[in-house]
């Protein structure tokens, strides 16, 4: 069972500052948006800093050669995490230039009058990237229909043809938190021909993913949701797939040769998409992130996220003042809005509870036409969340319309 009391002394974030915020209790509730980290991540980027800095795959010395070995292990840990081969993982600089990294690659495989299929609650890193290809080779994008924010199988079978190419959806989506059954609808893409990209910006940090058993082609994700830092991220592909894939960053390290009439000749996949030189430190943090969340299963980090979303479902239903606009979810999201309250004035009145939510519309804008509103509260857990958050969550929320008396105070 998750114990985020005990999980709390592993993080800094808690333990440093007597578990405050300045003069506040620090009730963090964006992990969304990104995690605390624990000492074992923070540890782990020092060691690359104050024992072995060097660069990785360019040295021939004694220290490069451990830089070497860190590195290569740091990719082992991950692929290991997600049931990739070494092979098949790149380190990208977060979910986001993996995604567009995915985008840019496969847009030579796409004609006029071929279709990319998106759903509308996707983040912009899975949207804006497919625009630009579709603009730049004629394929047509087109969104997968939801009802009541759920995807319906009957209606994936029905979206698909012989047409689409590509079906890019987010496993978890990081409004309204719904999980995608992403096995499926990969199986229907691939009846089809298309390829199934996956952003697991949402899921990876909170759901076992294996990419063998899901069947997907390719996977993005980011180490700064996952206790990991910021800066580094994986793209997963299958490796007949990234052998067909152009890199979208060219330099140092990811051509074997080139001439001065242009001639470039790539190395193998994965080095073939690390040009230049890499978050060294990043990848050993984001090893060390998952070697932490190894010790617990997926499943308690997601029978402890439910709990406390339910017990905040619960409360705010309770106070009789809330909107929420995703009860049903199977993840550890609640978007909800206070009534007749603009949801940043209500969430800066939660600040000054030391209530941290995110507010407005999450990067997702196309979301707003789904549920009928401009901006959202949204509050998501994490293993080190506790019951005592989830009520200060719900006492805060109950006073909310009392917004004006942080203004005037
Ligand atoms: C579903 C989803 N996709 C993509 C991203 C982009 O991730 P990053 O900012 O780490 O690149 C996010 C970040 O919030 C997200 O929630």
């Amino acid at each position: 069972m998750i114990d985020p009391y005990k999980i709390r002394s592993d993080f800094p974030m808690y333990h440093k500052h007597g578990g405050k915020f300045g003069d506040k209790p620090l009730i963090y509730l964006d992990n969304a948006a990104t995690t605390f980290k624990p000492y074992a991540v923070i540890k782990s980027e020092e060691h690359y800093y104050e024992d072995i800095t060097a660069n990785a795959h360019r040295g021939d010395y004694s220290l490069a050669h451990e830089v070497d070995v860190a590195y290569e292990k740091a990719r082992k840990t991950i692929a290991d995490f997600i049931n990739a081969r070494t092979d098949e993982i790149a380190f990208t600089s977060g979910d986001s230039m993996a995604l567009n990294q995915i985008a840019f690659g496969l847009g030579h495989k796409l004609h006029p009058g071929d279709e990319i299929l998106l759903s509308e609650a996707e983040h912009a890193s899975n949207i804006l990237p497919w625009f630009i290809i579709s603009q730049r080779t004629g394929a047509k994008i087109k969104y997968l229909p939801l009802s009541d924010n759920h995807v319906n199988l009957d209606e994936v079978e029905k979206a698909i043809s012989e047409k689409t190419k590509i079906v890019s959806l987010a496993m978890v989506s990081n409004v309204l938190g719904y999980l995608l059954p992403i096995k499926e609808i990969a199986q229907i893409a691939h009846k089809h021909h298309a390829i199934m990209v996956v952003d697991g910006a949402q899921s990876v940090p909170h759901i076992k993913t294996d990419v063998k058993d899901l069947d997907i082609d390719f996977l993005a994700f980011s180490g700064h949701k996952m206790l990991g830092p910021t800066g580094i991220g994986v793209m997963y592909g299958k490796r007949e797939l990234l052998d067909d894939l152009p890199p979208l960053l060219y330099g140092g390290e990811m051509n074997a040769r080139f001439k001065s009439d242009g001639y470039i000749s790539l190395e193998e996949p994965p080095l073939k998409f690390e040009a230049g030189t890499q978050n060294i430190a990043g990848a050993l943090g984001l090893e060390a992130a998952c070697e932490y969340l190894n010790q617990f299963s997926f499943d308690e980090i997601h029978a402890h996220e439910l709990k406390l979303k339910r017990l905040a479902i619960e409360g705010l239903l309770a106070n009789g003042n809330a909107e929420i606009y995703n009860a049903d979810n199977d993840t550890g999201i609640i978007t909800f809005n206070i009534k007749n309250v603009f949801s940043q004035d209500a969430a800066s009145y939660l600040a000054e509870k030391g209530v941290f939510v995110r507010t407005g519309q999450h990067c997702s804008k196309l979301t707003p036409d789904l549920i009928h509103t401009d901006s959202t509260i949204r509050a998501s857990f994490y293993i080190y969340n506790t019951v005592e958050d989830v009520k200060a969550l719900v006492e805060a929320c109950k006073h909310a319309e009392d917004f004006l008396d942080v203004f005037f105070d």
